[in-house]
């Protein structure tokens, strides 16, 4: 299925939380002077304008980016990601917001390679042809020239498939980016099992999923799923920035789920997720959950409150997920089963892998509802 267009969700919510964690993946890897390889499996168009054509149709961006376009009081980590936006939009106003394989070239070094795979024929074209601009722009600077073909490939193919190429790659260093639509709901399978399949290849790589927290089920039951492959450890992190509507329209809220998480990340997601809710989130529903686990079997499970302090240890690790799948207790002013849970709310849930622990938060005081939906 080739209708769905990145363009016009171009700097949502969603896209903050992806692209703010997928460059913390890079600087990670970039602590290290080995080069590594960068394989997007779902690369979409690589930059998208804001000002005109599909981004402005629904704005999307003032979900996202556009909130924190002028915030002075971004915690650092937060402030880089806009920066980088930012430095594609020298004129200072927000015109064009960066995809994934643009983030990935600013982020990465000359030494490293980015591995790009788009179905869309249209959107394939729109990648290779922002990518020529950019070196041609860095020439234009006077740069030093890249190697850009070796170091930058994009293929219009099926990224399921291109990982199986080439995993595990020539340097022993990766991180994967897996970014389908989920508009076909075997999506959801399709990311498990490359999961899988990527994990026997290359167990120590560094895969990152985003997905959507939506109320059908295979996307309520997917993070659960995720935590059971056999995986060191595991890092998953939902933004939700208002309470669904009882049509259940629009995208509120989304997750990257990470396998082999660097140690930084959690740190980094406790100071940043507060904020984003306080700037993004439209109503109570606003909340973020940070959880995390490990193949080690026996470890308990503790929840931490958004000001870090520890507030309901489970005990069970079995009755660790966030994601309920069903008879999740509901509270009034709780966001529905099937988004993250709300801070303090416990509810019957369905077995989670052990030795997981969670945060979540809400924002601190009471926001007015939004007048755009994404
Ligand atoms: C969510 S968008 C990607 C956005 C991009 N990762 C970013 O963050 O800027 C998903 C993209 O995957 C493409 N796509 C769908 N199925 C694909 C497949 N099997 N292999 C590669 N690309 C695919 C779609 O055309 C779409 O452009």
């Amino acid at each position: 299925m080739l209708s769905y267009r990145h363009a016009f969700h171009a700097g949502n919510h969603a896209d903050v939380l992806k692209h703010f964690v997928q460059i913390q993946l890079h600087e990670y890897m970039n602590q290290k002077d080995t080069a590594y390889t960068y394989i997007d499996t779902h690369a979409g168009a690589g930059v998208y304008a804001l000002d005109g054509g599909y981004a402005s149709k629904n704005a999307e961006y003032d979900t996202g980016i556009g909130p924190l376009w002028d915030r002075k009081d971004m915690p650092k980590q937060l402030a880089d990601y806009v920066n980088l936006v930012k430095g594609l939009n020298p004129s200072g106003k927000m015109r064009y917001y960066p995809g994934s394989p643009y983030c990935a070239d600013k982020a990465m070094r000359d030494q490293d390679r980015l591995r790009l795979f788009e179905l869309h024929p249209a959107d394939a074209k729109i990648l290779a042809d922002n990518f020529r601009k950019v070196a041609e722009h860095a020439a234009a600077q006077g740069e030093r020239p890249v190697q850009r073909g070796k170091r930058v490939l994009i293929e219009r193919g099926d990224g399921f498939h291109a990982l199986k190429t080439l995993l595990p790659p020539q340097s022993r260093r990766a991180l994967v980016l897996i970014d389908p639509p989920y508009e076909d709901k075997q999506d959801y399978r399709k990311v498990r099992d490359a999961l899988e399949d990527s994990l026997e290849r290359f167990p120590s790589g560094i895969f990152a999923v985003w997905y959507p927290v939506l109320q059908r089920m295979e996307s309520r039951q997917f993070a659960d799923k995720l935590k059971r492959l056999p995986v060191k450890e595991w890092l998953n992190v939902t933004l939700t920035v208002s309470t669904p509507g009882p049509d259940g329209f629009g995208l509120h809220s989304s997750g990257m789920f990470i396998l082999n998480p660097p140690y930084t990340l959690e740190p980094t997601l406790r100071q940043v997720l507060p904020y984003l809710v306080e700037v993004l989130g439209k109503d109570a529903g606003a909340t973020f959950v940070i959880e995390s686990g490990s193949q080690m079997t026996g470890s308990s499970t503790s929840r931490v409150g958004a000001n870090g302090s520890a507030r309901v240890p489970v005990g069970n690790a079995r009755r660790a997920s966030p994601t309920a799948g069903t008879g999740s207790l509901r509270l009034p002013g709780q966001a529905p089963a099937g988004t993250p849970g709300v801070a303090g709310a416990v509810g019957p849930r369905t077995a989670a892998a052990p030795g997981a622990r969670r945060t979540s938060g809400r924002p601190t005081g009471p926001k007015t509802p939004g007048s755009r939906r994404p």
